[in-house]
């Protein structure tokens, strides 16, 4: 992904100072561990990278809104968002073994100082289960955005390379949602905010106009839409290609985005959107 990069610890405190500076209200982190195991431990442990990121940031830019991302596939030696076991040659995703990691690895990075944090796995029941965990333990303050509408999608290739999490087999399409189908985006989204979702989020983005349309417009929660690696990647080959021009095509997709309901967007071009719309 061109001027996308992984950021040490020691690195991580700077580039947020450098958000902030530019006027970004919040980041969204992903962590990549030194060890994947097949039961996610680096994920949930205390001193995981995203629980030590978090605290530097808190601790260089408290008004920073710290969102982290919320699921295993980097920390699983397989690359899969959950628990896997194999039977025979098929391999099946454990929903609720899935769910009970899931929600220590949300408990640790509250313990850590997110503000909110974000599930990106798709497993069934996680959102209530997160929910019920940290309330239990004193952070009913801390926020839950939802991937509550995520399509399977060749979109997140370029996102697996640099997260290093390409699945070693099978696909993700038994957890992911079926992007012929808009009547169970629908009900997800519903079930997520029953759960206790805050924010409710769709994905990909320029793919799914009329599903972000419909959920802002339907259940009137904070909306957010996440434009995805391959979408960026797209736009970066076509100007590369000399298609366009890169300010021009992201402003018009952006514009796009907030147009179909958006209430925030996650996209790679933050940092020079915010140069850009300032001009
Ligand atoms: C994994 C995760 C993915 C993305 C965000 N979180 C990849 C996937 O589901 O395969 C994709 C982001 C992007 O493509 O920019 N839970
Ligand atoms: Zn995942």
């Amino acid at each position: 992904m061109p001027g996308v990069f992984q950021f040490t610890l020691a690195e991580v405190a700077d580039e947020s100072q450098r958000a902030y500076d530019l006027g970004l209200q919040a980041v969204l982190l992903f962590g990549i561990p030194k060890q994947k195991d097949e039961q996610a431990t680096s994920a949930y442990a205390e001193n995981g990278i995203v629980q030590q990121a978090v605290r530097a940031i808190k601790a260089r830019r408290p008004e920073l809104v710290v969102i982290t991302d919320v699921c295993l596939c980097e920390y699983m030696s397989h690359g899969h968002c959950g628990v896997t076991r194999m039977d025979g040659e098929h391999f099946h995703v454990l929903n609720d073994e899935t769910v009970e990691l899931l929600a220590k690895t949300a408990l640790s990075h509250a313990a850590a100082g997110a503000d909110l944090v974000a599930p990106s796995d798709m497993m069934d029941g996680r959102i209530g289960a997160i929910r019920e965990m940290l309330d239990a333990n004193g952070f009913e303050q801390t926020g839950i955005m939802s991937y509550a509408a995520k399509f399977a999608s060749v979109f997140y290739g370029p996102f697996r390379d640099a997260a290093e999490s390409p699945p070693k087999f099978g696909d993700r399409r038994s957890y992911q949602m079926d992007s012929a189908n808009a009547q169970e985006a629908l009900r997800e989204v519903a079930l997520d905010i029953e759960e206790g979702a805050d924010i409710v989020l769709v994905k990909p983005a320029l793919l799914c106009l009329d599903i972000l349309w419909r959920v802002n417009e339907r259940f009137g929660k904070p909306t957010a839409v996440y434009h995805v690696s391959g979408e960026f990647a797209m736009v970066k080959a076509g100007v590369e290609k000399g298609c366009f021009d890169e300010r021009d095509a992201v402003l018009e997709i952006m514009t796009s985005l907030k147009r179909a309901g958006a209430d925030l967007i996650i996209t790679y071009w933050a940092k020079e959107l915010a140069e850009w719309t300032r001009e």
